[in-house]
């Protein structure tokens, strides 16, 4: 149901047709670029029940959802993750699992094959046992290898996500080697953002230019070997682009988040930004929060954009960018996205990275995602 005075129909016809339930923030790995808020240890206590979840699966069927995704913290980490595949299922999601691999053991697989689970998204950072476990900060490569060997013997299409950093950009090469060999689908690198854990380590983590490149022509090389057999997904850092990315394909148009305790959200780091009102599934239907509420209404559509967004010529394919970032590095999140060169702002994205890629920068620790968030290790690079 178009409501053209929200602004909201620039695609998915007013539906928000992604949906992320984040089903806790509970994860076994401590990854210093974790998109969870940095507070995440306080939600755990008032995570929604299995019903309350089945609750909102309903609900946002009945507004059009389509694609779903189980994700968290480690969405295994719930136990009643396979009855709430087979609920999605059965009211006609596609589902996808989003997970480590860590807790995803042979009898899970079967149950959730059973539950009807569409797709699996596994992370992984390294083909590297020493390098992965580093990085997340616990034994976990030799479980997430054995995720990836039953997602495929159970015959679920298979993502492979491997977040890229500075530490690990320059192994593209070989993760594309292994994922060929075990015959992965879909493999994408995905430049991390820069909100929560990552913006804390983002001096640490930004990889640089030269770096990028290489892995751009590493990943069109494999591309043309392996012609189509499986799809490579890269997109370039928006700190080293022109343009902003068309964050969530617009504020409000197509997707929703909702937290481990039931707010929902247009994004999964929109608590980042002070002065929203946000409101839970336990309070509120879900449709009057995607169509009326004042959260989503805030950004959604053109109308809200400020110069030099409002007459730019590229406004309908960017939306003025990331709300969470112009926020996290303006101060404001009506701002143009100072990703863009057009941003009044950008040099403060310009100084990032020149700060981060300095050569003559003393390294800091990484800052592992922690309850209090002191513990640290440093990298060898
Ligand atoms: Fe929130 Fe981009 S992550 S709008």
């Amino acid at each position: 149901m178009p409501k053209e005075s929200t602004g909201l129909s620039l695609d998915g016809q007013g539906k928000p047709l992604w949906l992320s339930l984040e089903l806790t923030y509970r994860c076994p790995l401590k990854c210093s670029w974790c998109n969870n808020p940095l507070d995440f240890d306080k939600y755990t206590e008032h995570e929604l029940s299995t019903e309350e979840w089945k609750r909102v699966l309903a609900e946002a069927r009945e507004l059009g959802a389509l694609q779903l995704g189980f994700t968290g913290g480690e969405p295994l980490q719930r136990p009643d993750l396979e009855e709430l595949v087979a609920y999605a299922d059965e009211l006609g999601f596609y589902t996808n699992l989003i997970t480590s691999g860590v807790g995803l053991n042979e009898a899970r697989m079967a149950a959730l094959k059973q539950a009807g689970l569409k797709q699996v998204q596994l992370s992984l950072q390294a083909t590297r046992a020493a390098l992965t476990d580093q990085l997340v900060g616990t034994r976990a490569h030799a479980r997430k290898l054995e995720a990836a060997r039953l997602i495929k013997a159970y015959g679920f299409p298979m993502v492979l996500n491997m977040p890229v950093f500075r530490h690990n950009i320059d192994l593209i090469d070989e993760m594309v080697a292994w994922a060929a060999e075990l015959g992965v689908e879909y493999i994408e690198f995905a430049n991390i953002q820069y909100y929560n854990w990552a913006l804390l380590n983002r001096d640490e983590l930004m990889p640089t230019r030269e770096q990028i490149q290489r892995a751009e022509a590493v990943i069109q090389r494999w591309r043309e070997r392996l012609d189509g057999a499986m799809t490579i997904y890269f997109v370039i850092p928006d700190y080293f682009e022109d343009r902003p990315k068309a964050c969530m394909n617009g504020w409000g148009a197509i997707h929703l988040t909702i937290a481990p305790d039931g707010v929902a959200m247009p994004c999964q780091e929109a608590r980042v930004i002070p002065g929203l009102e946000f409101h839970s599934v336990r309070d509120q239907s879900l449709a009057w929060i995607w169509h009326d509420s004042p959260l989503f209404r805030k950004y959604r559509g053109l109308d809200w954009l400020p110069e030099p967004c409002r007459s730019c010529s590229e406004k309908e394919k960017d939306f003025g960018g990331c709300r969470c970032q112009a926020f996290l590095l303006t101060g404001d999140a009506g701002n143009t996205d100072p990703a863009c060169s057009r941003s009044p702002q950008h040099v403060l994205v310009q100084a990032a990275v020149t700060q981060a890629v300095a050569p003559q920068r003393f390294r800091k620790p990484l800052i592992k995602r922690s309850a209090n968030g002191v513990c640290t290790s440093f990298m060898e690079e």
